[in-house]
């Protein structure tokens, strides 16, 4: 059976994208922010997806203001790379999972979700730069990648509670999907920046720094927020967030927080990234005090740190 071991959150950035492909990312500004994803590329190294569930927004690359789905499944074998005005990015092109996919959309749409298929469709930094930071930039990508393009540029934009639900959805299709595949969901936008109007460039740390406290502690508080709050708080384009509660409606109630970086700024916006990981099905029963007298004392030290939260702010 397939599981669901893990959510990522990141930024996506299109000058982080932009700082990889020009070969500044050693410099001072940069490096700031690349330093915290170093963590997360061996953490990603070490779990191996077999594939992995991008949820991001277009950014009118593969969808113009003529037709905007609000939830569309990529159901291709491949995802050529899009140009968004300089050229494609230099990043391979992303290898779907057209068997998964197809699983996914029959099990979501007749759970009532309705999913806009796409058996052709280019990604943009949405999608290339969050797995940047957790991939590198290798000449291919290590796992299969099923992008979910959600609509958060144009109202409106599906409800929290709304991206919860198909995420809770999600997780019920991973599971039924006989194979037996580790996959890793990732949850990609925001933190709070504006782009345009009289507030561009507002950042507020405190709300960003409350949100990922609650994505790990009480998502459900996070599904009743409505689009005027992350706007009000977050900035206009903060309410790219809505998409982080995909990722935490496929995982389960309880989790384990991983790691957390967050750093201000990156071009005009907040970087916020969190791993969160299911808790494997020996870790949710409580340990019998046998169980623990026979386990070598080095093991159970180990196993306390890989659940230690790691968390690096600046
Ligand atoms: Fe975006």
């Amino acid at each position: 059976m397939a599981r669901i071991v893990a959510g990522v959150t990141s930024s996506h950035v299109p000058a982080i994208g932009a700082a990889i492909d020009n070969h500044r990312t050693g410099e001072p500004y940069w490096q700031r922010v690349f330093e915290g994803f170093e963590r997360s590329k061996e953490w990603i190294a070490k779990v191996k997806p077999d594939v992995c569930i991008v949820v991001y927004n277009d950014h009118a690359s593969a969808f113009s203001v003529e037709m905007i789905p609000t939830f569309a499944l990529g159901t291709a074998a491949e995802f050529p790379i899009a140009d968004e005005g300089w050229g494609p990015r230099p990043v391979p092109a992303v290898q779907g999972h057209p068997e998964l996919a197809a699983h996914i959309a029959q099990s979501v749409i007749l759970d009532e979700f309705d999913l806009t298929l796409c058996n052709k469709m280019e990604v943009d930094h949405g999608l290339t730069v969050p797995l940047n930071l957790m991939f590198g930039t290798p000449k291919q990508w290590p796992c299969p990648v099923i992008p979910l393009a959600v609509n958060v540029v144009m109202y409106p934009p599906p409800t929290g509670h709304r991206c919860f639900m198909l995420g809770r959805a999600i997780k019920k299709a991973i599971e039924s999907y006989p194979k037996d595949l580790k996959v890793v969901i990732f949850g990609t936008g925001g933190m709070s920046h504006q782009i345009s109007g009289q507030r561009a460039g507002l950042i507020n740390s405190k709300f960003d720094h409350a949100f990922l406290d609650n994505l790990t502690k009480n998502p459900k508080k996070l599904t009743r927020m409505p689009h005027l709050e992350y706007m009000r708080e977050a900035g206009a384009e903060g309410v790219e967030m809505v998409m982080w509660l995909i990722m935490r409606g496929a995982l389960d109630d309880n989790v384990d927080e991983v790691y957390r970086f967050y750093t201000v700024p990156a071009s005009n916006t907040a970087v916020g990234h969190i791993i969160l990981a299911n808790r494997t099905k020996a870790s949710k029963k409580p340990a019998s005090k046998k169980a623990v007298a026979r386990k070598p004392a080095t093991k159970i030290k180990r196993a306390a740190a890989g659940q230690k939260i790691q968390r690096i702010r600046s």
